[in-house]
């Protein structure tokens, strides 16, 4: 894990769990509690903003229609784009110094794709990203799915096509074997979701500031 955060290079933390399991919540207090502290992390999400990711997201909201495979493949692509393009790739930020925290990234994939096809063939086909960057700590939030799709029904519009219940408990079983088989490779900090915001805001901070030197 050291290998990950030496000294001139930034920490790459990324938050991983089901839909509504309160990523973009938690990621938000933390980079403010950061930038308070003086360190300005870049702050990320897949699927990205790039023309992979928007082919993605046209596919998750039903206006593409594309086989799961397709989008297996898509989300391998974005997420070499993501740490690659020479614009704002991430891989060239942490080797400069700057930390950067991401809304999900091939655990994701693990996760989500295996509930289709093979996890092997999910894995080998993320190990060009898990090569070029592994994160410093993959922080999961666990959340149960019916609690999580409660939580999606209050703030959301609409549900994409992963957000049904059955689907949920089958993904967070999956992160759950992504975890155990990859434990011996992977920093993982699995943290209980259901806390109050403020606890669990507590709780991420006091467990990774350490990776920001404080
Ligand atoms: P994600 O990014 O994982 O999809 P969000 O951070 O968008 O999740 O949270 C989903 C919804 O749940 C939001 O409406 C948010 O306000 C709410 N929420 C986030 N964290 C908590 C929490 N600890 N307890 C209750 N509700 C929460
Ligand atoms: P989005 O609404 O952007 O994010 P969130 O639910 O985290 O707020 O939806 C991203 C969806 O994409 C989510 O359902 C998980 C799915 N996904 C995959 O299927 N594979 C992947 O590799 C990634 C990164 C996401």
């Amino acid at each position: 894990m050291t290998e990950h955060a030496t000294e001139n290079k930034g920490c790459f933390l990324a938050f991983e769990g089901i839909d509504g399991s309160g990523k973009s919540t938690q990621i938000e207090r933390l980079n403010r509690r950061l930038a308070q502290r003086g360190i300005h992390c870049y702050v990320t999400r897949e699927p990205t903003d790039s023309p992979i990711g928007s082919l993605i997201h046209q596919i998750m909201t039903g206006r593409i229609r594309s086989d799961n495979k397709v989008v297996a493949a898509l989300f391998v692509a974005d997420r070499l784009d993501h740490l690659l393009n020479p614009t704002d790739g991430i891989k060239q930020k942490i080797d400069s110094g700057i930390p950067v925290i991401t809304d999900r990234y091939y655990f994701s994939s693990y996760a989500y794709h295996s509930v289709d096809m093979p996890m092997d063939w999910v894995i080998e086909a993320n190990s060009q990203s898990a090569a070029i960057l592994r994160p410093t700590v993959t922080v999961f939030l666990d959340v149960d799915p019916s609690n999580a799709l409660g939580r999606i029904a209050r703030t959301r519009f609409h549900t994409e096509l992963f957000e049904t219940k059955s689907r949920l408990i089958s993904v967070r079983q999956q992160y759950f074997q992504a975890f155990e088989r990859l434990k011996d490779e992977e920093n993982l900090l699995i943290l209980d979701g259901k806390q109050s915001e403020d606890a669990l805001a507590e709780e991420i901070w006091e467990k990774t500031k350490g990776f920001f030197g404080l």
